[in-house]
């Protein structure tokens, strides 16, 4: 049943099985297929809403997260804006700490859904638009002063299990659904990792032959083991510089794809001109991590990405001017 045929007892009931769309005119010339799960489509506008919901649910089925309690994450504001959704409907308060370099958009969301915004400065020289990894350790340094001061409970989407189980149990099995052709390949654009790992491991444990693929900033690939050439990329939600992910496992990561700024900047403005797909900056480097193994090892077959996040979250940016 399709959450649109059935009365809903709260938004969080509208998370996930969202559609899943061929882009059959940006591989016209290419040949082969994309399969892009429209995750935009969800409450929050991104794929985040799903770890923030089964989060939220782990922690109250095993007792973690008791009742009244605050609930806090560091976030590049995706999970913030699904965990204030989430937490908003259950009844929690919710902070959300980030960095004043990602778009101010997400921050004015979760704001409007209920959460207490908390904006961290980022290092000296550091550029709006790109969160860098010593970025990321001030705000992590801020979510554990926090965490302490108001004894909350910290949603860490690096390490909670929830994050892997959401697209475990719902993202992959659904593609795979609704697929219904063989799927050759995954690629995808690695933040915490979570979404990748979640969706190899069902695409492993349906075939072992669908290749499984890390896409990363071509200037920041630490993940690949190459050098940082330059730290500061313009793909948000992820090219954190963390060599260690911990929801990764080796055995399911078949290679790495490289993408630039440039890029992943053209192939959003492709897919919203001619998809009319309006989605961010890390769904334009996946379709173009897939239209590069559709040039080269994958030729000719059909590969699965993930359309992360709306276009609107950046409408601050200059990704659309
Ligand atoms: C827009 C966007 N793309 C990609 C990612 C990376 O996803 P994951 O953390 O599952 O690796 C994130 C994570 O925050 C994100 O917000």
């Amino acid at each position: 049943m399709s959450r649109a045929d059935h009365l809903l007892s709260s938004i969080a009931g509208a998370i996930g099985n969202t559609p899943l769309i061929e882009l059959s005119r940006i591989t016209k010339e290419l040949g082969g297929r994309i399969l892009a799960k429209a995750e935009y489509m969800n409450p929050g506008f991104s794929k985040k809403d799903r770890i923030a919901l089964q989060m939220i649910e782990d922690a109250e089925n095993d007792g973690l997260l008791k009742p009244g309690q605050t609930v806090i994450e560091l976030t590049s504001g995706n999970t913030g804006t699904g965990l204030a959704i989430v937490c908003g409907v259950k009844g929690y308060h919710f902070i959300a700490v980030m960095s004043k370099g990602n778009s101010i958009e997400r921050a004015r969301m979760m704001a409007a859904l209920g959460a207490e915004v908390v904006l961290v400065n980022q290092l000296p020289g550091s550029k709006k638009g790109q969160v860098s990894g010593g970025d990321l350790e001030l705000v992590e340094k801020e979510t554990q002063r926090l965490t302490r001061e108001r004894g909350a409970f910290r949603t860490d989407q690096f390490r909670l299990k929830g994050n892997f189980r959401a697209h475990y149990l719902h993202t992959g099995p659904e593609i795979i659904n609704q697929a219904g052709c063989k799927i050759d390949a995954f690629c995808d654009f690695a933040g915490t990792g979570g979404s990748f790992a979640g969706c190899a491991a069902a695409f492993k444990e349906n075939n072992p032959a669908i290749k499984c693929y890390i896409v990363e900033p071509a200037t920041a690939a630490v993940l690949a083991g190459e050098k940082v050439t330059n730290p500061n990329h313009r793909i948000q939600g992820g090219g954190y510089l963390m060599k260690n992910l911990e929801m990764l496992n080796p055995e399911h990561i078949d290679g790495y794809v490289k993408v630039t700024d440039e890029e992943a900047v053209a192939t959003a403005r492709r897919l919203a001109k001619e998809e009319g797909v309006f989605a961010g900056f890390s769904s334009g480097a996946n379709v173009f991590a897939a239209m590069q193994l559709l040039e080269n090892e994958h030729r000719g077959q059909t590969i699965a990405v993930l359309l992360n996040d709306s276009g609107l979250k950046y409408l601050s940016t200059d990704l659309w001017v």
